[in-house]
């Protein structure tokens, strides 16, 4: 049986790089905040050989979450690794940032990755393995002007990865995460940082850690900032 790779933001950037990635060899339930946002992916997927499930998402919806892991489990019956790629990034100064820009950063960011992990860790759990990838960033271990709700959540994101990395010791689940630097995507552009790497590349060291990386990399959190 082929494990099933879960990702959010699949429609573009580094979602869809990852789910390229992983396509010959895993099956793949994708989402993107539109209805069939996804499909240009999904169907590179499937010329890769995956079975594809496109769903729609709003990352901050608990709702969405409920609705979307039971598609998902209709669908395949099993999540093998949850790669939490959704994200989006409200860049103003902090005295400009509104309560409400601050709230929905996150909600997408910390509170979406949430959502599902709680949803889909207890089958992980059952079956003794399974995979959390949480799409984190450089952010998470610096500071960017203008960017405070972003790297909260990052730094948040991270300290979920950390703490669930200890509750899973010895249960067959890893929880990790990735930290990259600037990405040629769409959210990149307006920042004033220049790209240094490609999603692809990005994509590749999510690959390892959903395939190879040893359980003595529970908890570990992968920078990728050559
Ligand atoms: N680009 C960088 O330099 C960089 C660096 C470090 C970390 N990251 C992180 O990498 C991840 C992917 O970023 P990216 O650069 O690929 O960004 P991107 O090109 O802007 O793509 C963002 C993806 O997230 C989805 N998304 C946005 N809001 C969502 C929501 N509310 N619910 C569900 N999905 C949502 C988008 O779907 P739609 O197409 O439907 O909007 C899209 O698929 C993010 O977590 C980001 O923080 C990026």
């Amino acid at each position: 049986m082929r494990p099933v790779a879960f990702v959010t933001g699949a429609s573009r950037g580094i979602g869809a790089a990852i789910a390229k990635a992983l396509a010959a060899d895993h099956d793949l339930a994708l989402t993107s905040t539109a209805r069939g946002g996804a499909k240009a992916t999904a169907k590179v997927c499937r010329q890769l050989g995956a079975e594809v499930l496109e769903l729609q998402h709003d990352a901050a919806s608990r709702k969405d979450a409920d609705r979307i892991v039971k598609a998902v489990d209709q669908a395949f019956g099993r999540v093998d690794v949850l790669v939490n790629n959704a994200g989006i990034v409200v860049r103003k100064p902090t005295v400009k940032m509104s309560d409400d820009d601050f709230d929905r950063v996150v909600a997408v960011n910390l509170s979406g990755p949430f959502y599902l992990v709680r949803r889909l860790l207890p089958g992980m759990i059952a079956r003794g393995q399974g995979r959390v990838i949480n799409v984190s960033s450089i952010s998470a271990t610096l500071g960017s002007a203008g960017a405070t709700g972003y790297c909260a959540s990052k730094w948040g994101l991270d300290g979920l990865t950390r703490a669930l990395a200890e509750e899973l010791r010895g249960t067959g689940v890893l929880a990790l995460s990735v930290l990259p630097g600037s990405v040629a995507t769409d959210m990149l552009e307006g920042s004033g940082f220049q790209p240094r790497m490609t999603a692809d590349e990005v994509a590749g060291v999510v690959r390892y850690l959903a395939t190879q990386a040893p359980a003595a990399m529970q908890g570990s959190r992968v920078e990728v900032f050559g």
